[in-house]
């Protein structure tokens, strides 16, 4: 099975979007090899994903397959050599520029000339990503959106370099993974998290300031505006580090006064209270 000349699928990072791209690819038929540095991180989201797989085969969502057949067609390995055959590689590790780079010039060493190299960023520069490689024609961002098998938007960011045929490969294969597609050109936070992070950092602001409560804040913007999750419930879910690391990206590329970090979200962050993989954000879960 291929989709756009892709079949052997490479993700590098196994949090939640990293679990979540490697499943909906190979939900597609596509051969998927899933990349941690840890084994017990890997062992999470083979759970995890198993979790997700049964809850759609019991809706009847995998059509013809069992959720097994689906965690058949993927790998999991702590060797980055593991990679040599992809097609594509998509990185999904936490937004840190220096790691990001890292991993984009081994990336250019261990897998093949035709390989395309992209990376699930929520802000990061991805004409700054491919100048780590040899290959910047073939790097690009495929920006999935969190619960990836849920979610129908992946944004495609080409870079300034990024040929006109590695763009359309990329955008061929969200579409063949049943996912909507929406172009951005590379500019901090592209589209979705350039509207999407003010919006939750404001929310720290006004909560921080006092002028309504967690729950009073949620409430209004879920049911005044109609959105499934309020935004300090979505920062929790989304994880307020990646949040905070968002909005510097902001901050700093757009240099620009109203994309401060709340000094609230700082506050959390630095207390260790980063949403629910935390057990605690914003809200407690560990006793929920
Ligand atoms: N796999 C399979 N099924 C899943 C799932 C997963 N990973 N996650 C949720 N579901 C299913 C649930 O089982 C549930 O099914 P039933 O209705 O049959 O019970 C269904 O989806 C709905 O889930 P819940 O009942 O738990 O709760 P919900 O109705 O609130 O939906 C949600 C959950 C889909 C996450 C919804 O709250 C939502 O859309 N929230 C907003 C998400 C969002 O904005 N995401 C974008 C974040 S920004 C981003 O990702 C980019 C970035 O760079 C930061």
């Amino acid at each position: 099975m291929s989709i756009a000349g892709f079949d052997k699928v490479g993700v590098i990072g196994s949090g939640q979007m990293g679990s979540g791209i490697a499943q909906v690819c190979a939900m597609k038929g596509l051969q998927v090899t899933l990349i941690d540095i840890k084994e017990a991180q890997l062992e999470g989201a083979k759970k995890g994903i198993s979790n997700s797989l049964s809850k759609l085969e019991s809706k009847g969502l995998l059509g013809s397959e069992t959720a097994s057949a689906v965690l058949a067609r993927l790998q999991f390995s702590t060797q980055m050599q593991s990679l040599k055959e992809a097609d594509i590689v998509i990185e999904a590790v936490s937004e840190n520029e220096t790691l990001k780079m890292k991993i984009f010039r081994e990336l250019d060493e261990i897998t093949q000339e035709r390989c395309v190299l992209a990376s699930n960023t929520s802000s990061i520069p991805i004409t700054r990503l491919a100048t780590a490689t040899r290959r910047p024609d073939k790097v690009i961002g495929m920006h999935f959106m969190n619960p990836v098998p849920i979610m129908k938007l992946v944004e495609v960011i080409p870079s300034m370099t990024s040929s006109e045929e590695t763009i359309s490969r990329v955008v061929k294969l969200a579409e063949g993974l049943d996912k909507d597609v929406t172009r951005s050109q590379d500019y901090p936070g592209f589209v979705i998290n350039r509207i999407l992070m003010p919006m939750i950092n404001e929310a720290f602001t006004v909560l921080m300031e006092g002028i309504a409560t967690a729950e009073d804040i949620d409430k209004g913007m879920k049911l005044g505006t109609n959105q499934p999750m309020g935004p300090l419930t979505l920062a929790d879910f989304i994880g307020l580090d990646t949040c905070l690391a968002i909005i510097k990206v902001l901050h700093e590329g757009l240099g620009d006064p109203r994309y401060r970090p709340s000094p609230l979200l700082v506050k959390y962050v630095e207390a260790g209270y980063l949403g629910r993989k935390a057990g605690r954000g914003v809200y407690n879960y560990s006793q929920k």
